[in-house]
């Protein structure tokens, strides 16, 4: 007796289509399966016995060979309990082989034949997308990730009983996808901080407001209890609703890692915040079946990192590259795979190890030695990809007490909406979208400032010091600035709060 039916089996964030053989013969009773790795193969055997028994199949006394083809791509166990099981049973006359084959499955199996959730499942369900089979049986508990996907028709259980049933004609119509796909735009109503909490730091908050306009990475420096932490965690707010196909992105990368997330689809920018001791491993992704890391879990997020300076120097460097190509590669000994890693860098320090420098209120007790070294662990590569640098001062206690609320977020946010809109304009047709990712010929082309702004501007760089890295980071933050006032032409003003934003340069020349 021979059954095939499918499965996938996700490897990094895409997923190969599986096929699932099953042949029973006559001979001393054994249960072999060939394609999975030694461990997964013995877990998933045990489970596949316990949930048919448990579920009041009696299990076939005869040789049972399993294969999972093609046996050269990378397999973990779990997700394939269930087509194992239906393939045994297909084979054993409880279920109709022709209609198996025309099921793609995936599910752990518990041992009283419970169908649990496994990771991956929207990955799978894309790559069934172009693949001839469409029906597609999934855990209960992944149906809404996998009904992102349209084109297909989605059969959620809860156990391995229910599914046979319905393979032997029990009427079921396929989850429906609507509520899934009609909400990807309102993620932002739900947002639980919001800019209107922060008090005073009107400085900051504009900064915020750029940074997030131009998509510019931001680092903020002051001492402990200025509101950074506060101002970071509401920049996912102020920023653009995520495209559909950018939240099928980010979701791909959630649902691979078995992230939990609510609903179908991840409507909100994601908000990473790695603690600073994060290894360089779990920021970029690994593993021996890599998995995406810190930086694209924050993939059309922000990452945040907060006491910048306290993070380990090999760690700091592995965000050179995604911030330069968007997108990280994770190299393993057998195969290395590229994961999207397109994020906003929000960074925040003290400006010295105890945290009091440059406040009028309270002495810094470091030495220069000490300060120096401090920020010296940021490297200058590092610095080099961030284009808003800030100081955020203490709050004012005045500030602090008063009754009056700042602006909300959503009413930043749609400023930023409509500089991005002039971005978009601005870029298309090119790879790029935002400001940020300007190149100097695209800042040439594309930053025109009037005669006065650009004699301000090389006036700064003069008395400044600036080099000539800060001067294209001027113009294009500038740039942002004008977008902002809805202005073709870079002015004076514009030039003038972009030099605000070089903090760190002025300091380094000090
Ligand atoms: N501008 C502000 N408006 C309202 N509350 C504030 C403001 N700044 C700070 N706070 C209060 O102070 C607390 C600490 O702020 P936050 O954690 O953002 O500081 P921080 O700059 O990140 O400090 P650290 O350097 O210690 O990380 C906040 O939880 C908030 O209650
Ligand atoms: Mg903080
Ligand atoms: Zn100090």
């Amino acid at each position: 007796m021979l059954s095939s039916t499918i499965s996938a089996a996700v490897n990094g964030i895409d997923a190969n289509i599986i096929s699932v053989e099953t042949y029973i013969s006559s001979g001393l009773p054994m249960f072999s399966i060939v394609g999975l790795p030694d461990a997964a193969v013995k877990e998933s055997r045990d489970r596949v016995v316990a949930a048919l028994k448990n579920s009041g199949f009696d299990f076939p006394s005869k040789k049972i060979t399993v294969n999972l083809a093609p046996a050269d791509i990378k397999k973990e166990g779990g997700s394939f309990d269930l087509p194992i099981a239906l393939g045994i049973l297909a084979c054993c006359g409880k279920i109709n082989f022709e209609t198996l084959k025309s099921f793609c499955s995936a599910g752990e199996l518990s041992l009283d034949g419970k169908i649990r959730k496994v990771k991956g499942v929207l990955n799978m369900a894309l790559s069934l997308k172009n693949f001839k089979v469409k029906n597609f049986i999934v855990p209960f508990l992944n149906r809404r990730e996998a009904a992102a996907v349209n084109e297909l028709n989605i059969y959620p259980f809860k156990t391995l009983a229910e599914t046979v049933n319905f393979l032997n004609g029990a009427a079921v119509e396929p989850f429906s996808s609507q509520d899934v796909l009609q909400n990807v735009q309102d993620g932002h109503l739900a947002q639980e901080y919001d800019f209107s909490e922060i008090k005073g730091q009107q400085y900051a908050k504009r900064a915020a407001e750029v940074a997030a306009a131009g998509a510019h990475n931001m680092i903020m420096s002051g001492p402990p209890g200025s509101g950074k932490t506060m101002i970071a965690k509401r920049i996912p707010g102020i920023l653009p609703p995520l495209e559909y196909e950018e939240s099928i992105e980010t979701t791909k990368i959630w649902s691979a890692c078995g992230r939990s997330f609510a609903g179908g689809l991840i409507k909100e920018r994601p908000f990473r915040s790695p603690h600073h001791t994060v290894s360089a491993a779990a920021l970029a992704g690994g593993g021996s079946y890599p998995k995406p890391g810190e930086v694209s879990l924050a993939h059309n997020g922000v990452l945040f990192l907060d006491e910048f300076a306290e993070f380990r120097r090999d760690a700091l460097e592995i965000l050179r590259q995604p911030l330069e190509d968007k997108q990280i590669t994770v190299s393993r000994a057998k195969n290395s795979l590229v994961f999207p890693a397109s994020f906003m860098l929000v960074a925040a320090m003290n400006p010295c190890p105890c945290g009091n420098f440059g406040n009028p209120l309270k002495r810094c007790v470091c030495s220069p030695l000490q300060i120096r070294k401090y920020k010296n662990k940021i490297s200058g590569p590092l610095l080099d990809r961030i284009d808003i640098c800030l100081e955020v001062p203490a709050v004012k206690i005045s500030e602090l007490t008063s009754m009056q609320d700042g602006e909300s977020s959503a009413s930043i946010k749609e400023r930023v909406v409509k500089a991005r809109k002039i971005q978009n304009e601005r870029f298309k047709g090119l790879k790029i979208f935002t400001n940020a990712q300007m190149q100097s010929k695209d800042i040439k082309k594309y930053c025109i400032a009037e005669s006065k702004a650009l004699e301000l501007l090389k006036n700064a760089v003069e008395k400044l010091n600036f080099s000539a890295r800060s001067y294209d980071k001027i113009l294009k933050v500038a740039r942002t600035i004008a977008d902002l006032a809805a202005s073709e032409i870079i002015k004076s003003a514009h030039i003038a709060e972009a030099v605000q934003y070089r903090a760190f340069d002025r300091e380094i020349e000090n």
